[in-house]
């Protein structure tokens, strides 16, 4: 079993969407492990988008993601970060295909509803960052 992180955007709560990409997870069968709604301090969206920090996008995507509450999730199931990232579809609205929540749900590149981690080395420093309370999982 993995885990991965996965922030439901200002976006998708603003849109009443919150309980429709949670059910895609739960339908398929991924387990929440930690869920929390919260609205994101200006450190916090910075540290979790370090990596991007002096691109033209950083300053508006940090100011979003700051903009209204957000839903913060640890999700568990086998291959979770690859399993995660494919139910929320590509970045670039015309390569999000249909099925995925981006490719359902948005056309906005910036607005697109959902973060997911994009490795399982990402996946563990940002559930770290976000669930500081959450145990690791034991080893099997
Ligand atoms: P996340 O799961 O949110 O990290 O998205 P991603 O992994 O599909 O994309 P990436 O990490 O490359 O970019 C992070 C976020 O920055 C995206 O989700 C967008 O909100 C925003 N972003 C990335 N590239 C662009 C861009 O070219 N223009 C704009 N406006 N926003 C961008
Ligand atoms: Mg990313």
């Amino acid at each position: 079993m993995e885990r991965t992180f996965v922030m439901i955007k200002p976006d998708a709560v603003r849109r009443k969407l919150v309980g429709e990409i949670i059910r895609r997870f739960e339908v398929r069968g991924i387990d929440i492990i930690a869920i929390k709604m919260l609205t994101v301090s200006q450190e916090l969206a910075e540290k979790h988008y370090a990596v991007h920090q002096g691109k033209p996008f950083y300053a508006p995507l940090v100011e979003f993601v700051v903009s209204g509450p957000v839903v913060a999730m640890v999700l568990e199931a086998d291959d979770a970060v690859r399993l995660a990232r494919n139910m929320i579809g590509a970045l670039k609205p015309s390569d999000a295909m249909p099925g995925t929540i981006r490719g359902d749900l948005t056309t906005d590149t910036q607005r697109n509803l959902i973060h997911g981690a994009d490795s399982p080395e990402t996946a563990a420093a940002e559930i770290a960052l976000w669930f500081p309370e959450l145990q690791e999982p034991a080893e099997s």
